[in-house]
């Protein structure tokens, strides 16, 4: 399978339009790479692609893939994916699907049932599209194995209890509301685990990790204090639902203790100090073998 990063940036992309953090000033001058919001695409071996995850960059995510090549196109109007994945229901990782309206097919979208009741309730972009292209859901269960492809398998786990913030006044604590995907190759027997949002690394994560050729996980903050301390945000990263790269118990020093996988860091935020280049942080991540996303990198399994 081929493996795109569309967008490594979490929501609000690099630079986000009412920051002026040092990332955000340092991408504004040149002397960062700017980065789209979170997503990726996998292709199989016959060609089709699946995006997981719609940000509100997906168009120009889409027209990046074009201008590179990746799409045999042959009609005039072509929908690009065959289907699509949620990870979980957040703005930044959904409100691309507003962009594919015009769509001359359903959309296929594979989601929980938590997602789905999210995304017809609370922000219901589902319930809208179907007034537009229409929108074909397909379950997403934790634990299935699911034939996306001939080639490609997908299995979702649980991450995150962590609601939409639009969904915050519902009850029941423990429901999942993120998943992380593993997809394997049936030909190639190589595997990519995908964890954009995740709090804690139990041991069924760190194996889970362990017997992937690729992971591409949260480095969404710093600190846990991150926000906070700039005095741009009340919560801290582990009440985003977000374990921070940096201290005894971030997830820097638990990806440290993995063997297999090339380590790839996405869903980063633009006051995330790694995202500066020769900054101290990110000469701590590249030290450790660990790798910083960026929009459009590629990956073959
Ligand atoms: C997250 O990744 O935690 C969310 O996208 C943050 C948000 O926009 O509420
Ligand atoms: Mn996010
Ligand atoms: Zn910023």
């Amino acid at each position: 399978m081929l493996i795109r990063i569309l967008g490594a940036a979490a929501g609000g992309g690099f630079p986000q339009w009412n920051c002026l953090c040092r990332g955000c000033e340092t991408s504004r001058s040149g002397k960062a790479t700017s980065l789209t919001q979170s997503s990726i695409a996998i292709q199989s071996q016959n060609g089709d692609w699946f995006l997981i995850n719609a940000s509100p960059d997906v168009r120009l995510q889409i027209e990046q893939m074009r201008a590179q090549q990746c799409f045999v196109e042959t009609s005039r109007r072509s929908l690009p994916f065959a289907s699509i994945v949620l990870t979980d229901a957040e703005i930044d990782h959904t409100t691309g699907l507003m962009l594919l309206r015009e769509s001359s097919q359903p959309l296929k979208i594979y989601a929980s049932t938590s997602v789905k009741r999210a995304l017809t309730t609370g922000y219901p972009l589902f319930s809208t599209l179907q007034n537009y292209c229409g929108v074909e859901w397909l379950p997403l269960d934790l634990g299935q194995s699911i034939a996306i492809a001939p080639d490609l398998e997908m299995e979702a786990f649980p991450l995150s209890t962590k609601p939409p913030k639009y969904m915050q006044g519902e009850p029941g604590s423990q429901e999942i509301w993120g998943v992380g995907l593993t997809i394997r190759d049936r030909y190639t027997h190589g595997s990519l685990t995908y964890a954009p949002g995740l709090a804690t690394i139990d041991e069924a994560m760190q194996r889970r990790f362990d017997a992937s050729d690729l992971i591409l996980i949260d480095g969404t903050f710093w600190t846990n204090d991150e926000l906070p301390a700039l005095g741009i945000g009340s919560r801290s990263a582990l009440q985003m639902g977000h374990l921070p790269l940096s201290g005894k118990e971030g997830s820097l020093a638990q990806l440290a203790q993995l063997k297999t996988p090339h380590k790839t860091l996405v869903h980063i935020n633009n006051t995330n100090p790694i995202l500066i280049p020769n900054s101290l942080e990110r000469q701590i991540v590249e030290s450790q073998g660990i790798e910083i996303g960026f929009d459009g990198l590629m990956f073959t399994l």
